[in-house]
């Protein structure tokens, strides 16, 4: 999975590992240092993070610590973390400053807009937009001094992309968005392979819903894999990054294992006929 040709090319110039491991939902510095290990062990090279995961801290010691152990430099990895809502707007370059002291990194490869809205203010408001605008500025300045490889943003729909591509002076890299069978993102995808935007999806697994659907599981049989391998190979097989997020050791290790089978068209197919619009994270549509 290290294989530099398991990764894609960023509109930077720089590659992205097609696996990261998401982290959401991982605490305390004991489980973080296992599944870290694990998952370098596994040859995960890309780690995602985010402010309001609360974690920023133990995952910088973990890597740390553990790069040495696997033999690894800080260039050898990628590492992607996210601005809050509740710091979007004024608080944005504090906060973007606070992500690189709490993971005790001289830069991070990607850094996001988490999310669309700002914590606080309800989904009509127009201060919303006003927030992001600021947000983006405040990403863009820490790209020009190299703090931040690469910025992109988070949960934005085809309106808030758009918005953001029509006023910004770097335009974003990624675009990580919920994405699984039951949520195909036709028209946000189109939008970013036209403007260059990497999409890139959480959730490949529909927070875990769509681990005992009849038809995935009947693709995981046909091919003797296990159903999340074959969700996850579903997006990786179109070019698409995934962050497989596990607390479990063995998981992290299967859910990296993507690189040596292949789905047929007619399995693909099937897998995208799944689509019914269905999300099983935040809904962004309202948020003006
Ligand atoms: P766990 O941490 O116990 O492994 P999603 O990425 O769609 O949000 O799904 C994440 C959920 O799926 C987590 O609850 C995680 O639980 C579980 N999960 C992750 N990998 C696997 C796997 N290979 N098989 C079964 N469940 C998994």
């Amino acid at each position: 999975m290290s294989d530099p040709q398991h990764s894609v090319l960023l509109n930077t110039g720089s590659r992205m590992p097609l696996v990261g491991l998401g982290t959401y939902e991982l605490r305390g510095l004991e489980d973080i240092m296992l599944t870290v290990d694990a998952a370098l062990a596994a040859g995960y090279r890309h780690f995602d993070t985010a402010a309001v995961y609360s974690n920023e801290v133990e995952i910088g010691q973990a890597l740390r610590e553990l790069l040495p152990k696997h033999g690894l430099l800080r260039a050898d990895i990628f590492v992607t973390s996210k601005l809050g809502p509740r710091d979007q707007g004024p608080m944005a370059p504090a906060a973007c400053q606070q992500s690189l002291d709490q993971l005790g990194l001289e830069y991070i490869d990607l850094f996001l807009v988490h999310e669309p809205g700002t914590e606080g203010l309800r989904v009509e408001d127009p201060q919303n937009s006003a927030n992001r605008a600021q947000s983006w500025t405040a990403l863009e300045e820490f790209h020009s001094r190299g703090k931040f490889r690469a910025i992109g943003v988070s949960n934005y729909t085809v309106r808030h992309l758009e918005e953001v591509l029509a006023s910004c002076k770097v335009p974003p890299a990624v675009l990580q968005v919920e994405f699984h069978p039951r949520l195909v993102q036709t028209e946000l995808r189109a939008l970013c392979a036209q403007r260059g935007v990497c999409f890139e999806a959480f959730s490949s697994l529909g927070s875990g819903a769509l681990l005992s659907d009849p038809a995935v599981l009947e693709v995981a049989k046909g091919c003797g894999r296990t159903v999340a391998q074959v969700l996850l190979r579903w997006a990786v097989q179109q070019g698409i990054p995934v962050l497989p997020k596990s607390c479990n050791a063995s998981r992290v290790r299967e859910n990296g294992q993507l690189f040596d089978f292949e789905l047929s068209q007619e399995d693909m197919d099937k897998l995208t006929g799944l689509d019914c619009g269905q999300r099983y994270d935040l809904d962004p549509t309202s948020v003006a």
